[in-house]
């Protein structure tokens, strides 16, 4: 038996989340939280885990119960990758896209990321080196192809990677790593909802693959560092 991983995956209920828990789940030695608001789905996600090591957090970043989390992972002394995967698109034209529209999207895609770091850096700086990995995308790149009715989603995702570069400094003495993974296209509900009918040339599983791996070892080679995984526009 190897050294035995704690890691959190928000956005576990489907895609390229859900993928990421089956994908850890292979290896008994990796102990996974798997969290999103969708109780059922995330059961459905533990019992196909032969390992029996996935424990559900049905959580909603958004109303941030801080009490429940903290309850959920009291029995935790430390935790080795916290995968911020959790997202919301909501793709309006800019002119239709209200201030309630724009506000949900940041509440999920970047303050449910700070209070989520925020509440467990007790636990991710006593690992021995933890990581965490803010998925971003594309769209949120400086300089990178931009696509209508994306604006609020893309602006969040611009706002994580900038985070990621100020908590890989900040977090630095706490034995903490930050980067983020700006994703292209990969085929997932949400990929549907943003490009109807587009073909994404990656799988979530192929997707979950990369990130399984990238969460546990990509640390002791990136610090700070928003990189582009993509092979397509979108
Ligand atoms: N697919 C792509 O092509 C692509 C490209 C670039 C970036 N990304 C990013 O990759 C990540 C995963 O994308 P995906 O395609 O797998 O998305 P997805 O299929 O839409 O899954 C999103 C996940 O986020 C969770 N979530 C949404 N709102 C939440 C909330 N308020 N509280 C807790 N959990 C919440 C959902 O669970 P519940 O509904 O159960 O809460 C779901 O499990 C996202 O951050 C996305 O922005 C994806």
């Amino acid at each position: 038996m190897g050294k035995q991983k704690i890691i959190i995956v928000t956005g576990a209920s489907r895609g390229i989340g859900y993928d990421t828990v089956l994908e850890l789940a292979k290896n008994p030695d990796n102990q996974i939280f798997a969290l999103s608001r969708n109780k059922a789905k995330l059961e459905a996600l533990q019992k196909m885990c032969a390992n029996n090591n996935v424990q559900i957090i049905p959580f909603d970043l958004v109303t941030f119960e801080e009490d429940k989390l903290i309850r959920a992972v009291k029995g935790i002394s430390s935790i080795d990758a916290l995968i911020n995967n959790a997202g919301l698109l909501i793709n309006e034209p800019f002119d239709g896209l209200s201030i309630k529209s724009w506000r949900t999207i940041f509440e999920v895609n970047l303050f449910g990321v700070v209070q989520l770091v925020q509440t467990l850096l007790p636990q991710l700086s006593t690992a021995e080196r933890a990581h965490i990995v803010n998925i971003g995308s594309m769209g949120g790149v400086q300089g990178s192809s931009k696509f209508p009715g994306l604006s609020a989603y893309s602006a969040s995702k611009a706002a994580i990677a900038n985070l990621t570069e100020c908590l890989a400094e900040e977090l630095k003495d706490k034995n903490i790593s930050v980067n983020c993974l700006a994703l292209g296209a990969i085929q997932t509900e949400m990929l549907a909802e943003a490009f109807p009918g587009y073909e994404a040339p990656v799988t979530s599983r192929a997707m979950a693959a990369y990130l399984a791996e990238f969460a546990l070892n990509g640390h002791q080679f990136h610090n700070g560092k928003i990189i582009p995984v993509a092979v397509s526009t979108p």
